[in-house]
């Protein structure tokens, strides 16, 4: 028979292994994913695709489906008594639950839309969200810089030929798949893990002439295959979408990479800590796998800053562990 995400939560709170808040909450993200799937499903007869013409704080410009995703997202959860405030990658602050509605117990950061690039080509994009307790007081920005050790459940909605919505409370990675014609996000996977080894990588090739030593490294063993250092064949995957990437990690093993490089040198990697690494870090360790920035455990990292960047190397916790010897080398 199958599971709905109603019955799992239900079951999960009567089993007190999350709140009533927290289920709430992850039914909200759930609910609000099916309006962006239908933004997302209709493209240009619903008049989403193309630019917005404005850049976020981030200096990137803005997609239609980036700005409309997350008013659908902040909309989602404002109302649900479940959060105290709210961060966003298309947000310059943090937002203060406003007061006509139940100050919660947590905060709630998310990418609204991930893999903008893939929008108007109509390839894999997804939304991330990480869910981690509220500081008393009053909430600013800094109260948002929670070490993601810490989060309390992290997932991702990802859209693609199927919708599937992947998260994590703190006991192993579950995906529910939604059936279009009920509504119904369906429990499809539990348990999700990933091989301690891989023969498959995904990283952007055409920054290689940027990358540090360790990373020009690396990716020049795992090019060599069976004849090099390595001693085996790798296979290579990029879907410039990170949702789709962990997605794959998560289904069949494999390492996803975007280290830091010269092209912006003042930043330490093109991945935002916050709202992509820390949920998918956290998604990856309860699977298994690790998440590193090359030199340790990116959920361990304490954040500085609500838009921090940070490189990533996430997946085969064996082929990570090489990884960081690679830094420790060269
Ligand atoms: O959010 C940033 C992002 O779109 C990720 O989803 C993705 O992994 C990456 O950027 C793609 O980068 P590139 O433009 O180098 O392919
Ligand atoms: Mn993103």
């Amino acid at each position: 028979m199958s599971i709905t995400l109603s019955q799992y939560l239900t079951t999960a709170v009567q089993n007190n292994l999350i709140d009533s808040e927290l289920s709430a909450l992850i039914s909200a993200v759930a609910q609000l994913s099916k309006d962006i799937n239908d933004k997302v499903t209709h493209g240009a007869l619903a008049g989403v695709l193309g630019m917005a013409g404005t850049d976020n704080v981030q200096g990137e410009h803005q997609k239609k489906l980036d700005v409309i995703s997350n008013e659908i997202f902040v909309s989602g959860v404002e109302w649900t008594g479940s959060v105290a405030g709210m961060a966003s990658e298309e947000m310059d602050d943090c937002l203060v639950t406003p007061s006509q509605f139940k100050r919660g117990k947590y905060l709630i950061t998310f990418d609204p839309l991930d893999g903008s690039s893939n929008i108007d080509i109509n390839a894999p994009i997804g939304t991330i969200f990480s869910i981690t307790k509220a500081p008393e007081g009053e909430i600013t920005n800094e109260s948002f810089l929670i070490p993601g050790r810490q989060q309390v459940a992290a997932g991702y909605v990802m859209y693609s030929p199927q919708t599937i919505l992947t998260f994590s409370f703190g006991k192993g990675v579950v995906m529910f798949t939604l059936n279009m014609n009920t509504g119904n996000y369906i429990l499809t996977k539990e348990n999700v893990q990933i091989p301690a080894t891989t023969e498959e990588f995904a990283i952007n090739m055409s920054n290689m002439r940027h990358w540090a030593a360790p990373v020009k490294e690396y990716v020049k063993d795992l090019l060599a295959g069976k004849d090099g250092p390595l001693g085996k064949n790798y296979n290579m995957r990029w879907v410039a979408a990170m949702v789709a990437e962990v997605h794959r990690v998560l289904c069949r093993g494999g390492i996803f990479m975007y280290p830091w490089d010269n092209r912006k040198p003042e930043q330490p990697g093109k991945l935002r800590l916050m709202y992509e690494a820390n949920p998918m870090s956290f998604l990856i360790e309860q699977a298994g796998g690790a998440a590193s920035t090359g030199k340790g455990a990116i959920l361990d990292l304490q954040p500085e800053k609500l838009h921090q960047r940070v490189p990533v190397f996430l997946g085969a916790k064996e082929e990570v562990a090489r990884v960081e010897e690679y830094h420790k080398k060269f």
